[in-house]
């Protein structure tokens, strides 16, 4: 019998340890309301990828178009233990902007383990929609330390450290946050390898930098675990110094950080790889709006987000 599943996963953003958490330092991360989707079924004819948000469809000829290869390694690998007897069509929506480090691509990844798992009848755990995901993120830059898909994977706010897990972090408060997005594209690859070269040519100036910024995510979950937004705030703007020093950031960015800045946030700073893509802003829920006018007036494009508890999910499986 043929199956229909929707599974659906959230972006994220990175509240501090972005960039030192690839070499090994913690990293503070939380999942936000906007996720991206993905449908698995079995009846159609042969093997299909669509994604209409990129404009690309692959139809299971040929090699698949590079930004749908990830969907297709996850294809690839759990068509290993079950085979359709049709075939399988996966079709990814997002209401992440692409490249922008608000972790479309891992969020794309984990509902696509889990709905293309579920339409083979697997209900994937987990622990392995997350090194399903990870393993799929690897095709977007070689070394990715596994921050966005853990965070996708699990939901909440997580300090996450490379090779050993994560923990959640629970606050008492809300977090009201503010992402301004630069509208240009922030490439991630070419920014880990910028700061790992850095790393290779100056190691007693960096790997200090990079412990440095390991103790701040630790100062900065038990500030929220405190609620104490005011020590969260000035832990993000001594975060993005440290991403200044090790030169991800970029004059757009630091034009929206310090806009944000002026009109009111607690802190702001670069999240996710840099080179463009976004910024956030901790903000008092009664200052937002100024602060996203304040984004918005410098050319970049705000948006509020909230926390998002829960993660990957199963939304429908239908037989048919
Ligand atoms: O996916 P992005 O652009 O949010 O970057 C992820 C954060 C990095 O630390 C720069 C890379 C990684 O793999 O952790």
């Amino acid at each position: 019998m043929a199956k229909r599943a929707l599974a659906s996963a959230p972006g994220k953003v990175i509240l501090t340890g972005e960039h030192f958490v690839v070499h090994g330092e913690p990293a503070l991360a939380m999942a936000v309301n906007l996720r991206a989707y993905v449908e698995a079924w079995t009846g159609g004819e042969g093997f299909r990828i669509e994604a209409p948000d990129l404009g690309l469809t692959w139809r299971g000829v040929g090699e698949a178009p590079k930004p749908l290869a990830p969907l297709k390694l996850l294809m690839d690998r759990l068509l290993e233990e079950t085979a359709p007897q049709r075939g399988l069509w996966v079709k990814a929506t997002s209401s992440l902007p692409p490249s922008a480090g608000l972790g479309s691509s891992a969020a794309v990844a984990a509902a696509a383990a889990k709905s293309i798992g579920a339409a083979l009848s697997e209900d994937l755990p987990k622990d392995e929609v997350f090194e399903l995901a990870l393993e799929a993120e690897r095709l977007i830059h070689a070394n990715p330390s596994g921050v966005d898909p853990m965070v996708s994977t699990v939901g909440g706010v997580i300090a996450y450290r490379r090779g050993e897990g994560y923990v959640a972090v629970e606050a008492p408060i809300e977090l009201t946050i503010v992402v301004g997005f630069t509208r240009s594209r922030g490439p991630t690859g070419s920014m880990v390898k910028r700061v790992e070269e850095l790393a290779r040519r100056f190691p007693e100036v960096m790997i200090p930098l990079f412990h440095a910024g390991g103790h701040l995510t630790l100062e900065a979950a038990e500030a929220l675990r405190e609620g104490d937004l005011e020590r969260l705030g000035e832990l993000l703007n001594v975060n993005h110094g440290l991403l200044c020093a090790v030169g991800v950031s970029t004059r757009k960015l630091d034009e929206l950080i310090y806009a944000a800045r002026r009109a009111g946030a607690l802190g702001a700073k670069l999240t996710g790889a840099g080179g463009g893509g976004c910024m956030i802003a901790l903000c008092r829920e009664a200052e937002a709006d100024r602060v996203a006018e304040a984004i918005e007036r410098r050319g970049g494009r705000a948006l509020k987000v909230r926390m998002d508890r829960e993660g990957v999910r199963l939304e429908r499986v239908e037989e048919g």
